[in-house]
Parts: structure tokens; C-alpha cells; sequence
């Protein structure tokens, strides 16, 4: 049977882990053993918004494992801009490859290319929903940095509504019994209830603050937001809170020395480039670690072992 990646929520704890240990055996593989993993293999990158590492990080994984990529960047590159629908598109291009990564604004649109199409489906994002491949490199990163991943207790910055991001890894790290969140955003950019349920509410704690400097000493990992201009139905809303949080290298020393400032990237404004030159700055290796999370991804979701 076919395996699609669409949401944290569908994905249980071991099977989180199976994705971790895979990624681990990647990154310990020799490149000339990984150049030979998917030859003949094709991906679609179907990125009907914009996007530099999800993108960029999918066709290097799968160049780096031998395979080959075809792919839009934009919808208006695509006949969607002439009225085809997104249904037709998937089942057009289902025919040219073995995968598709789809990113989309709108939620829930790689569940229903899932339910259309044979093959198997990775959402890259749609809308605020869910971003799971982000999410396991961010769980990646957070045990290669830490040790461990259910023992942090984890600091949310800057825009907590409308961040995919944030949703996915927060549904994520609850699954991991994570149970100290620190969530800091404006009034209306606030974290929909809905993210913080669970079976057992009293196991976890949600700390709202909008005063960012109070978090930094007692959170493992503070990870930055940048404001999504893009969801925002009325842009003088945007205005209002665009500037809302600036992290500083002055502002981390009451940090916990082992703390890592985390950012899905990219970034606006929220990071000062004084942070990149700290020991906490973990982003860029972050970003790194996407080839690796998603070449282990890839070879999952192609039925390929290692
Ligand atoms: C994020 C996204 O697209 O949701 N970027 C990414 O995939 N690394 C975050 C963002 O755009 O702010």
C-alpha cells in the first residue's frame, strides 16, 4: 500500500522515531552508497507557494540518492493559472513520477491529492495546517542538539496562529510527552486552542506571555516564528504586530548554556544577525539537516530500505 506523510496527527510516537533512526542511518551512509538508493526514480515538486528549503532541500535529497526531479515553483507556472483544477493536476502529473511533494496555501489540499492520486503524497505545507517534513527535521535536530527530545521544555515565538510550522511540532512533542510549553506572541496572533488539546490535559503546561525575555532562561529551545504576512486577511493587521518580538545576542545571557534558538527560516526581522555568531544560534544547521530528513523520507515513502 501506498504511504503518504500529510499530517503529525496521522504519525504515532514509534513511528516518529522509525523516521529518526532512518534519518541517523543516512547521514552515516557514505555518498557513493547513497547515490545508488533511487536510481530511475522520479519526484514532482509541486510548489504552488513560495519556498527555498523545502523546495531546494527535496531536490537536493533526491539528487543526492540518485534520483531525478521535475517540478513548478509557482502556480502561475502551471495550468491551474489557465482553470485546470488541482484535482486534474494531480492526476496529470501522477502519470510523469513516483512522488509528489506538494506545498499549497490551502489546508487540507495534500489530503485530498492523497485521497486522489496512486502514488505517494508528502505535504510540504498547506496554509497554516500542518508542515510534518519540517517538523521531523526540527524533532532531528532537537535530539541531535539535545540528547532528547521528551524532556525539553520548549519556548514558541512570534506568530503562533498562522505557523504551520508551530502546529505540526507542537502536535509532535505532545506525542513525546513534552510537557513545558512557553508560548509568546501578541494578543491576535495567540495559539489556537485546538493545538494544545490532548487525552490527558492536565500533563501538559501552556504558558502565554506576550514578554519575550521572561522564557529565555527556562527554556531548552526558544524557536522563533516569523510574522506570515502572506495568511493575514486584512494586511493593516499585519502592520500593527509585524515588529512584535527581535531576538538579540544581549537578550540571551540569562539563556541555559546547552539552549538552541531554532527558526523554521525564513527570517524577517525577529533573529538580529548578532544571534548567528552565538553558540545558541542552532537555524542554519537546521536548515542543513533537511537534505537529511528528507532523503530518509524519500526512501521511506519509495519503499526503500537501509
Ligand atoms: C516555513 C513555512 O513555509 O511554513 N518555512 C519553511 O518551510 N522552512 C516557515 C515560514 O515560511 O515562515
Amino acid at each position: 500500500m501506498k504511504k503518504d506523510l500529510i499530517s503529525m496527527e496521522d504519525l504515532s510516537v514509534d513511528e516518529i522515531k522509525e523516521y529518526l533512526a532512518l534519518a541517523h542511518r543516512v547521514e552515516a551512509t557514505p555518498e557513493e552508497r547513497r547515490v545508488k538508493l533511487l536510481p530511475g526514480k522520479i519526484m514532482a515538486a509541486m510548489f504552488f507557494e513560495p519556498s527555498t528549503r523545502t523546495r531546494l532541500s527535496f531536490e537536493s535529497a533526491m539528487h543526492r540518492l540518485g534520483g531525478s526531479v521535475i517540478g513548478f515553483a509557482e502556480q502561475s507556472a502551471t495550468s491551474v493559472s489557465k482553470g485546470e483544477s488541482f484535482v486534474d493536476t494531480i492526476h496529470t502529473v501522477e502519470n510523469y513520477c513516483d512522488i509528489m511533494v506538494i506545498r499549497h496555501p490551502g489546508e487540507g489540499t495534500a489530503r485530498l491529492a492523497a485521497k486522489t492520486s496512486v502514488l505517494p503524497v508528502i505535504n510540504a505545507g498547506d496554509g497554516s495546517n500542518q508542515h510534518p517534513t519540517q517538523t521531523l527535521l526540527d524533532l532531528y535536530t532537537i535530539e541531535k542538539d539535545l540528547g532528547n527530545i521528551s524532556d525539553i521544555s520548549i519556548a514558541f515565538i512570534g506568530d503562533l496562529k498562522y505557523s504551520r510550522t508551530v502546529h505540526s511540532l507542537i502536535r509532535a512533542l505532545i506525542k513525546f510527552n513534552v510537557r513545558n510549553y512557553y508560548l509568546v506572541a501578541p494578543e491576535s496572533l495567540r495559539l489556537p486552542k485546538y493545538f494544545m488539546m490532548s487525552d490527558e490535559p492536565d500533563k501538559f503546561n501552556f504558558y502565554e506571555t506576550n514578554v519575550l525575555e521572561e522564557v529565555i532562561p527556562k527554556c531548552d529551545v526558544l524557536y522563533m516564528t516569523r510574522i506570515q504576512r502572506e495568511r493575514f486577511p486584512d494586511l493593516l493587521e499585519y502592520e500593527k504586530v509585524k515588529d512584535s518580538y527581535r531576538l538579540t545576542a544581549a537578550m540571551l545571557e540569562d539563556a541555559q548554556p546547552h539552549m538552541r534558538v531554532l527558526h523554521p527560516l525564513p527570517r524577517v526581522n525577529e533573529i538580529a544577525y548578532d544571534v548567528d555568531k552565538t553558540k545558541f544560534a542552532g537555524y542554519f544547521p537546521q536548515a542543513r539537516n533537511g537534505v537529511i530528513m528528507r532523503q530518509a523520507i524519500l526512501l521511506k515513502h519509495l519503499g526503500v530500505e537501509l
